[in-house]
């Protein structure tokens, strides 16, 4: 496993749509093992392929609760809505206030190609939405309702 440079808020990689995966190999073991310990590097709780250059669908998340992988995932079903902190790993020391679903339905496979369906609630839907719109080239400051200034700023919840 390798950590991975972080692409930051500014370089056009992170405003790009990703292309769907189509080779479940051991390139991408290799890209999900590293994204893994990049996210950990980096304390966040998510990271997508984009933010370590690679215009693919596929995203890690850990919030505490063990890592999931999503490659090609797609949100299928959201409801009710959450506000809270948020940050990303593309914009270091950055927070607001953001908006998201308080539940999601994600379908998605894993590293092997198989497919599965998660149903998230509270924090892990909102980091699934937020390394879900990286896949699209939306950052979480489009979901901003109001940026924390830097003295409100303790622990985000997900960045
Ligand atoms: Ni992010």
């Amino acid at each position: 496993m390798a950590i991975r440079n972080i692409v930051k808020e500014g370089d056009p990689i992170l405003t790009k749509v990703c292309r769907p995966v189509t080779n479940f190999d051991d390139k991408l073991a290799v890209l999900l093992d590293d994204m893994h310990e990049t996210m950990i590097n980096g304390d966040g709780v998510g990271l997508a392929a984009p933010q370590v250059g690679i215009l693919r669908r596929i995203f890690v998340i850990d919030i505490g609760e063990g890592i999931i992988e999503a490659v090609n995932p797609k949100i299928i079903k959201t409801r009710g809505r959450q506000e809270g902190s948020e940050g990303c790993l593309s914009c270091p020391g950055e927070y607001g206030i953001t908006e998201r679903p308080m539940y999601v339905t994600m379908v998605a496979q894993n590293r092997y190609g198989d497919q599965f369906t998660l149903n998230a609630e509270g924090l892990l839907a909102k980091a699934i939405c937020h390394e879900n719109d990286h896949l699209d080239g939306i950052l979480f400051k489009e979901h901003i309702i109001r940026k924390l200034e830097p003295d409100e700023i303790r622990a985000a919840e997900v960045k």
